[in-house]
């Protein structure tokens, strides 16, 4: 009931009450709001404020920038979005807003797009040296449950590629990514694709400001040979995962492609499967089968891994704690 109270207490106000139909339509900084009210920043960070406190929306940091969302988890969540509901869309106030939001939307779409644009064509040039895109994609979908998944990490997001593939099949998707430009791309293309489900963070893989058993499956898709610090990577996506969580790591197989290294930033020239393998058992994870996509030249691998159940957990197999 306290709740409940503060949170009705906390929306019954007009600028908070558009604040909160505005975070419905996106994750958004406090100058992009600033911008869109027409309100002075300290007025309108004291208004999140309190909109935060009861629960009503989440706020969360990338490097220097603070985003808000509307709550996407627990009863303040629901009420949020019930409120959001009620409000009337044909509201004058509301509907110039929603055009404000618009535009900045375009803004910040033509300036990914630019980014975008400026790297597209090295990206290019390294997809036509492996099978296509939805070949990968296809492969990956079949390593994961089609039902049954509520959280799904994907860690190095980029353009948030994953995230579009898998959030209509689960409760929850998160993509994190150390560039804020990369970030700004995903962020467009799943505003784009309408997928509300799906959220974005500013994160380091070595160091995910994520709880730990919190997700029910991790992808790291394309993004490892960037990694100095591969193990670490995989124990860290382990750390995140529930029991029986599963992770897929995807990228490529052994190769000689040495300008991928002094030319595209690669640290590692692919992995083997014994080295992948053994850093998920040592991570307590148990590795599945294998799975090759043969291209010219390059080969992808997809290397699927489960986290133990809690039972098995507590008694490792022989093969667990020969890793260790
Ligand atoms: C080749 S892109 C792959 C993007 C995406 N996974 C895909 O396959 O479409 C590699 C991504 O890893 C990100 N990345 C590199 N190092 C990272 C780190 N330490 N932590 C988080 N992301 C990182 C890069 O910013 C880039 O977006």
């Amino acid at each position: 009931m306290n709740e409940l109270l503060m949170g009705l207490r906390a929306a019954a106000e007009p600028t908070r009450l558009r604040l909160l139909v505005l975070c419905a339509q996106g994750e958004l900084t406090v100058s992009d709001l600033t911008d869109i009210l027409g309100q002075s920043q300290p007025r309108v960070s004291r208004h999140l404020k309190l909109l935060c406190d009861a629960g009503l929306l989440d706020r969360f940091r990338e490097g220097t920038w603070v985003f808000y969302r509307l709550a996407q988890r627990g009863r303040a969540g629901e009420l949020a979005r019930r409120l959001v509901e009620l409000v009337p869309e044909a509201d004058a106030t509301l509907a110039l807003d929603r055009e404000r939001l618009a535009a900045i939307k375009r803004q910040r779409a033509e300036q990914a797009l630019a980014y975008f644009r400026a790297n597209a064509a090295q990206w290019d040039s390294i997809r036509s040296l492996y099978v296509a895109e939805r070949e990968v994609e296809a492969a990956l979908q079949k390593l994961l449950p089609a039902t049954g998944l509520r959280d799904l990490l994907d860690i190095g997001t980029g353009t948030g590629r994953v995230l579009e593939l898998f959030a209509p099949h689960v409760e929850r998707a998160v993509g994190v990514d150390l560039s804020r430009e990369m970030l700004a791309v995903a962020r467009v293309n799943l505003e784009r694709a309408n997928l509300r489900n799906c959220s974005l963070r500013q994160a380091d893989m070595y160091q995910l400001p994520l709880p730990g058993a919190s997700f029910d499956a991790v992808v790291i898709h394309q993004v490892l040979h960037y990694a100095e610090r591969p193990a670490e990577v995989i124990a860290e996506a382990a750390r995140v995962l529930r029991p029986e969580g599963r992770l897929v790591v995807v990228d490529f197989a052994p190769h000689e492609l040495e300008f991928l290294r002094t030319e595209h930033a690669h640290r590692r020239l692919g992995f083997g499967d014994a080295e992948v393998v053994a850093w998920c058992r040592a991570a307590g994870l148990e590795p599945g089968s294998v799975q090759r996509l043969p291209g010219n030249p390059l080969t992808v691998s997809l290397w699927p891994a489960r986290r133990q159940a809690l039972a098995d957990a507590a008694t490792p197999t022989p093969a667990l704690a020969e890793a260790s």
